[in-house]
């Protein structure tokens, strides 16, 4: 085994001809191989401008102003993640798979005839990738029964391989291309694990995404920044973006008694208002459900939040004390499609 640098992960790799130079816009490519013949960890565009793969398994393309701002911090994305690991959220997972079953069954362009042949789904602030992992599963075995009827090349052969050399029982096909976004380094490093089939990438939502027109049949946004211009761009026409927001109540009780700040009352109308110019309303989908969690969970979804960054564990345990905890997960997960 070489001890030298490794190869863009495979999803890095396959998502490098959907890119775009976040300074010029240009094309990105593999840089060349090194003189001693050691594998290349960056990519460049025609104007030579190059982006270096973090040893952690991410590409960061920023544009000209960089990281205006470092996003959730590592205590943060560390609490989000045990909350997310502990199923609390798990309805939301398989709510967003039906919207992808769906968005990925109603047809795009020929399949083949873009630069990744399979389906491709972009989650923007995409945190530790949890849900976009659940819909890389959910799409699996879909993706790479298109892939294989259609003759799609590409996505046929790397299914074949994936699962030659590891086994059926191993995640992730090759068919399907996952990309999650995030400007925060501690949620980046996650998610470049979350998925073998997603490409994790650092960019900056409000400053435009380095990705190419038209590549994504479904782009998901889970409480996180919404640019309906650039989610408009990057979807194909026909493609549908799903938004997740708080409903009424969301985390009550546990909101108030742990000091979490109140989701803004008007936000569904104002997600009406801001999406409505470039997409067409679908239907919204609703996960309700109350849940006892235990007092672990409860503190880390004080922390893991907007006011995480505000509040001290201590104090939070005193505060909710050591015993199971009522919440309520209320949660609307809203579809647009782009116009074809
Ligand atoms: C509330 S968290 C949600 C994470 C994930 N979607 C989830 O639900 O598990 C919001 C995420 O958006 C990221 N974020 C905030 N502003 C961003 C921006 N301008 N561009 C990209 N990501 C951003 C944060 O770092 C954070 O991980």
């Amino acid at each position: 085994m070489s001890a030298g640098p490794a190869a863009l992960p495979s999803a890095l790799e396959r998502v490098v001809p959907l890119l775009r130079c976040p300074l010029c816009r240009e094309g990105l490519r593999p840089a060349d191989a090194g003189p001693d013949g050691a594998v290349a960890r960056a990519v460049v565009c025609g104007a030579g401008h190059s982006f270096d793969r973090a040893r952690h398994g991410y590409l960061s393309l920023f544009g000209p102003r960089g990281r205006r701002f470092p996003g959730d911090t590592a205590d943060q994305v560390a609490a989000r993640d045990r909350v997310l690991g502990s199923g609390l959220f798990d309805g939301v997972v398989g709510v967003l798979a039906e919207v992808a079953r769906e968005a990925v069954a109603d047809g795009g362009p020929a399949v083949g005839s873009r630069p990744w042949p399979g389906p491709v789904v972009l989650e923007a602030g995409a945190g530790t990738g949890h849900y976009l992992a659940g819909v890389l599963d959910a799409l699996a075995g879909i993706a790479t029964a298109t892939a294989t009827a259609t003759g799609a090349g590409i996505a046929t052969a790397t299914a074949t391989a994936t699962g030659a050399a590891t086994g059926a029982e191993t995640r992730g096909t090759g068919g399907v291309l996952g990309i999650g976004t995030e400007i925060s380094a501690a949620a980046a490093r996650r998610l470049a694990r979350a998925h073998p089939d997603a490409a994790a990438l650092v960019a900056d939502t409000w400053e435009g995404l380095p990705l190419a027109d038209g590549i994504a049949d479904l782009v998901q946004v889970v409480f996180a920044p919404r640019n309906a211009a650039e989610f408009a761009r990057v979807l194909r026409p026909g493609g549908t973006l799903a938004v997740v927001v708080p409903g009424e109540g969301h985390l009550e009780p546990l909101r108030t008694a742990g000091g979490m700040l109140a989701p803004a009352p008007d936000k569904v109308a104002r997600l009406d208002s801001e999406l409505g110019g470039a997409f067409e309303p679908g239907p919204v989908r609703v996960v309700d459900r109350h849940h006892e969690v235990p007092a672990t969970v409860a503190v880390d979804l004080a922390l893991m939040g907007p006011s995480g960054v505000h509040l001290d564990r201590a104090r939070l345990e005193h505060t909710l004390g050591p015993g199971d905890r009522p919440v309520r997960v209320h949660l609307e997960v809203h579809t647009y499609r782009r116009p074809r």
